[in-house]
């Protein structure tokens, strides 16, 4: 089994951050979403790996190399343009040859990883390819579904007696509430079903129209529902959400959860509250551990050694990366504070702050994102007026 990542795509809904970023490279527990993506896939015993980049294709292959810190092998695909799904299929290929394989989007985020899709997968079909009891038709798919509110923005499946029936890309009337998420299994079969569809009207060749092609062409397709939470970031509110999930597993000690990959040891860990001088827990390593000069930790925070919490009140979940400054502020819940990041008299939850920006004398933020070496500051003479130098397709609630 090989695997197929697809780390593409404009993230148009996600500017301003994805016009000097990759969206599957926005970190949630400042840990870029990606990643939780391919620690899932060599979690499910998967090395090969074939990952299709487009215009970002510089900044996720610097992030993610040859893999070996993941433990697996990637090679690189460039799309030169976002042809849609089944397009990165049909020129992926010759790279997959006969295998079966995992297609993951690189902008999903699964709590449970994919592991049991590829084990139940795999036991459905033997070591020849043929698959065994329960399917009168090849099965040559398998997809994950989830019950969401809103079908309308997904692909759609429809379920007959237990099997596939049907599936639509967002339909405007969807028959049914269970979503396709963003991991798929596929036997070679697809490469034919690839070939054989027309572009969608967004001008995409749609997996999903790939999967119905199978279904129509005598095949079967599994399914399986998902475990856990599922979420595809595409919009900032679901970026805000999975990092309110990832940060919620950390209480919960999931090790998906730990954020700033490889730097377990580093991180600080204070439960219940810590201080300098009555640290409630032990530290793992009370040399490294960060500055707390006169804060108070309460909850459970990811702290990086080098962070420095001066006067501060930090309730957690939180996690704080290297470098930062947090001074004279509170940082409540559900906030990722990345490396290099300052905040002064300001108080901010339920956010993500992104790799060196300072935010200072703010009254409150929540449910903010803020970009890299964004300054939100507060105007210091007069008029105090406010004044913005906001980025193209920014959305500012003041
Ligand atoms: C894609 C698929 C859709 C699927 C979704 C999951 O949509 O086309 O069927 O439900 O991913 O994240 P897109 O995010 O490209 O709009």
């Amino acid at each position: 089994m090989k695997a197929l990542v697809l780390a593409g795509g404009t993230g148009s809904r996600l500017r301003p951050l994805t016009h000097t970023s990759a969206k599957q490279l926005i970190p949630v527990g400042n840990k870029p979403i990606l990643f939780y993506a391919l620690e899932s896939i060599a979690e499910a015993g998967i090395v090969d790996v074939v990952v299709v980049v487009g215009d970002t294709a510089d900044e996720v292959m610097t992030a993610v190399g040859d893999g070996v810190d993941f433990g697996i092998r990637v090679t690189y695909l460039r799309q030169e343009q976002p042809l849609g799904l089944a397009h990165a299929v049909q020129m992926a290929e010759e790279y997959l040859g006969k295998d079966d394989f995992l297609m993951f989007l690189g902008d999903n985020l699964l709590r449970d990883g994919v592991g049991e899709f590829v084990r139940d997968f795999s036991t459905q079909v033997d070591a020849a390819g043929v698959m065994k009891a329960g399917h009168s038709r090849p099965l040559s798919a398998s997809i994950l579904l989830s019950r969401v509110e809103e079908p309308q923005y997904f692909g759609v499946a429809e379920l007959e007696n237990g099997r596939v029936a049907r599936l639509v890309e967002k339909p405007a009337q969807p028959r049914s509430h269970f979503a396709l998420v963003g991991a798929y299994l596929f036997r070679p079969a697809i490469f034919a079903a690839v070939r054989a569809i027309q572009p969608s009207l967004r001008g995409e060749l749609e997996i999903t129209d790939a999967i119905q092609w199978l279904l129509d062409h005598g095949h079967d397709v599994a399914w399986r529902e998902v475990s856990g939470w599922w979420k595809d970031t595409g919009k900032p509110e679901d970026v805000l959400d999975a990092n309110r999930l990832v940060l919620d597993g950390m209480v919960s000690g999931r090790s998906g959860a730990m954020p700033d990959r490889g730097h377990a040891e580093n991180l600080a860990i204070g439960a219940g509250g810590i201080s300098p001088k009555s640290p409630s827990q032990p530290m793992r390593d009370a040399e490294r551990r960060p500055s707390l000069a006169s804060s108070r930790v309460f909850g459970r925070a990811f702290v990086h050694p080098t962070a420095q919490l001066i006067r501060s009140v930090i309730r957690g979940p939180v996690v704080i990366g290297e470098g930062a400054r947090i001074e004279d502020a509170y940082v409540g819940p559900y906030t990722s504070i990345q490396g290099g990041v300052t905040v002064r008299r300001t108080e901010i939850e339920n956010s993500i702050v992104l790799a060196g920006s300072i935010v200072e004398d703010i009254s409150r933020l929540d449910g903010c994102l803020i970009g890299k070496r964004a300054k939100i500051t507060a105007a210091s003479a007069r008029p105090k007026g406010m004044r913005l130098i906001v980025g193209d397709d920014s959305r500012c609630e003041l």
